[in-house]
C-alpha cells in the first residue's frame, strides 16, 4: 500500500477521503479526534503544496446526524485552514475546485447527500466519479473507519486515479497488525449492533450500549419504552435479536441501567423493567461487576461507548469502564469514533491504552479477520496505478 511518502504533490489535485463522522447534540456537531487527526493529514498536504479537495461524511439519509459539512468545516479551521464549498458534483464544486491555489483546501458537503455514493456499482454512470475524476490527480484514502463499506468515495476512486494511503489509515493498519485478539475481554457497546455480533464467536464479552440493551431483549426481557425505541433505531432489528439469541454464551449483560427523569439520572435495576423511561447509560451495579472482570482481563478490546456520552450525565457508565482498562496492565485496544471522543472528555491519559483507534466497524471486522474492500483497492495494482478510464 502507498503513502503520502510515495508521491509529489507539489501542484497536484488531491481528493483526500477523509472520516470526519462526528458525535452530534442538538444539530450540533461536537468537535472529535476524527476532525482533529484530519486536520493533520490535511496539513502535511497542505505544506506539499498540493491543492486539496476533502470529501466526507456526516450520519446517513434519514437519520439525525445527517447533516451538512459547513459546521466540520468551521471546527477543521481551528486546526487548519479550510474553505466549505456546499456542493458536491455540481457547478459549485467544479468551479472551487478549479480554482484551488497550491496549498489550499476545499472540504465539499456531504458525499451521502449523493445518491451514487451508495451505488458504486453503477461505476462509468456515477455521479461522483465523473464530477470528480476529471479534476483530480491523486487520491488519498484517509479513512480507515469507511473501509469497510462498499461505498463510491471508498472503493471506486482507486480505478481511475493513483493512489494512496492517509497518514491517518497509515498508522491505524501499522497498529492493528501488531495485535493478537485470542483470549481478548471483548468490552462491546456504541450503537451498531450488528457488528458488535461478529466477535459473539466464545470469547468472554461485556454487553454495553444499545447492544446490551439488545442482548437483554434476546434473552426474552422486556425493557418497555426502550423496546419501542430500538425497533425504530436498529437496522434490522428483528434479524439483529434472531442472530443474538444463538449467540449470547459467555455474554455478560447489565443488571442495572440509568434512565433519564425530569431532566436528571435515574437508576432502575433490570427487573423494573419494562419501564416507560427510555435508557441512557448502564447502571452502578453492572459498572461494578464489569470492572471486576476488566481486573482479570489480560487482553482488552473495547468497542464503543457504554452509554449516551453527548450528555454528560450518562458517561458515567463509559468513564468507569475507561479507567478500569486504563488501570489493567495488560494490552488494551479501544475502539469506535464515539468512545475516542469520550476519553478525551474522560481525562484518561490515551497514553494508558495499548492503541486508541478512531474506527468503529471497520476495526471489527478487521479484528474478526475480514478483509476491508478500501484497503484491498488500495492494495490492488491497478488501483495504485490508476490505470482505468472512465
Ligand atoms: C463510523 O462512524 O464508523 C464511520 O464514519 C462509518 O460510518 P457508517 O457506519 O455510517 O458507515
Amino acid at each position: 500500500m502507498k503513502t503520502l511518502s510515495d508521491f509529489s504533490f507539489r501542484n497536484k489535485t488531491v481528493l483526500l477521503r477523509a472520516d470526519l463522522n462526528s458525535d452530534v447534540h442538538k444539530d450540533r456537531v461536537l468537535l472529535s479526534e476524527r476532525i482533529k487527526e484530519s486536520a493533520k493529514t490535511i496539513n502535511e498536504l497542505r505544506r506539499k503544496k498540493a491543492k486539496i479537495v476533502v470529501l466526507a461524511h456526516q450520519g446517513r439519509p434519514g437519520k439525525s446526524d445527517f447533516l451538512s459539512l459547513r459546521q466540520h468545516a468551521k471546527l477543521l479551521n481551528r486546526f487548519t485552514k479550510i474553505k466549505f464549498v456546499n456542493d458536491v458534483v455540481g457547478d459549485k464544486a467544479n468551479k472551487a475546485i478549479k480554482n484551488l491555489k497550491q496549498g489550499q483546501a476545499i472540504l465539499l458537503d456531504n458525499v451521502r447527500g449523493i445518491k451514487d455514493e451508495f451505488h458504486p456499482e453503477k461505476a462509468r454512470k456515477n455521479k461522483l466519479v465523473k464530477a470528480l475524476v476529471p479534476l483530480i490527480n491523486i487520491y488519498v484514502n484517509d479513512a480507515f473507519s469507511v473501509c469497510h463499506r462498499k461505498q463510491t468515495s471508498i472503493v471506486l476512486f482507486p480505478r481511475y486515479l493513483k493512489s494512496c494511503a492517509g497518514r491517518l489509515l497509515e498508522k491505524e493498519v501499522n497498529a492493528l497488525k501488531k495485535i493478537k485478539l485470542k483470549d481478548c475481554l471483548y468490552i462491546l457497546g456504541g450503537a451498531k449492533p450488528e457488528d458488535n455480533i461478529k466477535l459473539l464467536k466464545g470469547n468472554k464479552v461485556l454487553a454495553c450500549g444499545l447492544f446490551g440493551q439488545l442482548c437483554l431483549i434476546a434473552r426474552g426481557k422486556n425493557l418497555g419504552e426502550q423496546n419501542k425505541y430500538l425497533k425504530k433505531t436498529i437496522k434490522n432489528y428483528n434479524s439483529v435479536i434472531k442472530k443474538l439469541r444463538k449467540r449470547l454464551r459467555n455474554v455478560e449483560m447489565p443488571v442495572d441501567f440509568a434512565v433519564k427523569q425530569r431532566g436528571g439520572r435515574k437508576e432502575l435495576k433490570v427487573e423494573e423493567f419494562p419501564s416507560n423511561y427510555e435508557i441512557f447509560d448502564i447502571g452502578e451495579e453492572t459498572q461494578e461487576r464489569y470492572v471486576e472482570e476488566i481486573r482479570k482481563a489480560k487482553i482488552i478490546f473495547m468497542k464503543g461507548p457504554a452509554g449516551y456520552c453527548a450528555d454528560r450525565k450518562f458517561c458515567k457508565g463509559t468513564f468507569v469502564i475507561l479507567r478500569a482498562v486504563a488501570d489493567n496492565k495488560g494490552f488494551s485496544l479501544i475502539g469506535g469514533g464515539h468512545l475516542s471522543d469520550a476519553i478525551e472528555i474522560s481525562g484518561v491519559s490515551r497514553g494508558k491504552f495499548g492503541h486508541v483507534s478512531l474506527s468503529g466497524g471497520a476495526l471489527l471486522r478487521f479484528v474478526a479477520g475480514e478483509k476491508l474492500v478500501g484497503l484491498e483497492v488500495l492494495k490492488d495494482l491497478r488501483g495504485e496505478l490508476g490505470g482505468e478510464k472512465i
